[in-house]
């Protein structure tokens, strides 16, 4: 974030910016929960995207992203539908049509800049929606309180973009705090702040490159398979509305009442995800690293075996990073591709890292990226003095 860089943009900006920013998020533990109401455990992180903020005399949208072609898109506010050809600029406009309830007097050129490598689990598309949302809010005044934006950029992902994904990503971008991570009710919104220090060991995460063409499809996939087993599980247990709603001690039982093996691991992964975030939650609080990581580990078996949204590029990550002495490991969001977040001692190295990466090339052909990140704040604008 820069001078130099602003400089070099003039002619797209026109002016002195405004500066903002959006971090992505790493889940810890409570993973593919949030859309069952059960407790997630994210975090956001250092990495993310920088906006430069300018006004424009007419009253047209203009936005250019350094990571996708240096080419300006321009948005009329009398034509805010989806577009395929718009692209990622369609997370923009969808923001500006849900934030935004009649024609504004001026209009903005945007410039983005990322440190978020996308398609890694990060999510780097509720970092831009909610960047947008804030820079809205504060220029236009529009006085949306951070909950209700929350909710708006979970209803343009699911109605506008048309991904059926819960609320944990854009909560955690937007309501993150250094330092600490977010233990969130996703049925109830009621969440707290839980200090993420590490002294002896970091968080690290490693993107497995992998392209995940199948992602979305899969992700709908597992939300219509817990349907049709809710559905199932309703007519002996009525009350029950939610899959996190359900106790461990009830999974015999739903054996026989699912009477279907990929639906029933599909559920008994929901109840015993919602079981050890809960718990892994309160190991940290009592500062038990090594037990909170522990659980971390028997996460991702679950997410490998019975929920299947890892892949072999995941999970050889995984394995690679605990025989090297990761205390846990585990797939970090959506699955299919994207990132591992893993808890090393500090006395893991540099060498460790590059055996790393050379065992992963070899089996995968693929380049890892890897990340030492800490807990940050949510998105905001940043302080000219702060450059
Ligand atoms: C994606 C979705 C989230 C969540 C995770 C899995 O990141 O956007 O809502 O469901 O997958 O935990």
């Amino acid at each position: 974030m820069n001078k130099q860089l602003i400089d070099s943009h003039q002619a797209f900006l026109n002016g002195t910016p405004e500066i903002y920013f959006s971090p992505g998020r790493v889940n810890l533990i409570g993973e593919h929960i949030d859309y069952h109401g059960g407790h997630v455990f994210p975090a956001a992180i250092e990495l993310g995207i920088t906006a430069y903020v300018t006004i424009r005399q007419d009253q047209a949208f203009h936005v250019k992203s350094l990571q996708f072609e240096h080419t300006t898109t321009v948005i009329e506010y009398e034509n805010l539908n989806y577009l395929k050809k718009r692209g990622w600029a369609n997370f923009v406009s969808g923001m500006i049509q849900a934030c935004m309830t009649k024609k504004p007097a001026f209009g903005l050129n945007i410039l983005f800049d990322s440190t978020l490598p996308r398609g890694s689990g990060l999510s780097s598309s509720a970092a831009l929606e909610m960047l947008v949302g804030v820079i809205l809010n504060d220029i236009y005044r529009l006085n949306i309180d951070r909950i209700k934006l929350i909710q708006i950029a979970k209803n343009v992902e699911n109605n506008y973009i048309n991904v059926n994904c819960g609320i944990m990503d854009q909560f955690a971008v937007g309501m993150g705090r250094k330092d600490h991570a977010i233990y969130l009710n996703t049925d109830t919104l009621d969440y707290e702040l839980v200090p993420f220090k590490l002294t002896e060991y970091n968080l690290i995460i490693a993107n497995t490159n992998k392209t995940r063409n199948l992602a979305y499809s899969k992700y709908n996939e597992r939300v219509h398979e817990c349907e049709q087993a809710l559905s199932k599980i309703k007519v002996h247990y009525p009350k029950i509305t939610l899959l996190s709603q359900l106790d461990s001690a009830l999974l015999p039982e739903l054996k026989d009442i699912i009477n279907n093996d990929s639906l029933y691991r599909r559920v008994r992964h929901v109840i015993t995800e919602t079981k050890r975030t809960n718990e892994a939650v309160d190991l940290l609080k009592q500062e038990n690293i090594i037990e909170f990581s522990k659980h971390l580990d028997a996460s991702h078996l679950s997410l490998k075996n019975d929920y299947e949204v890892s892949c072999f590029e995941l999970d050889r990550l995984v394995e690679l990073f605990k025989q090297k002495g990761a205390i846990g490991a585990r797939m970090t969001g959506a699955g299919f591709g994207g990132s591992i977040v893993a808890i090393v001692p500090n006395t893991f190295n540099t060498e460790s890292i590059e055996q790393i990466k050379t065992a992963y090339y070899q089996d995968t052909e693929l380049e890892t990226d890897i990340y030492q990140v800490n807990p940050s704040d949510g998105t905001k604008k940043i302080k000219k003095e702060a450059m």
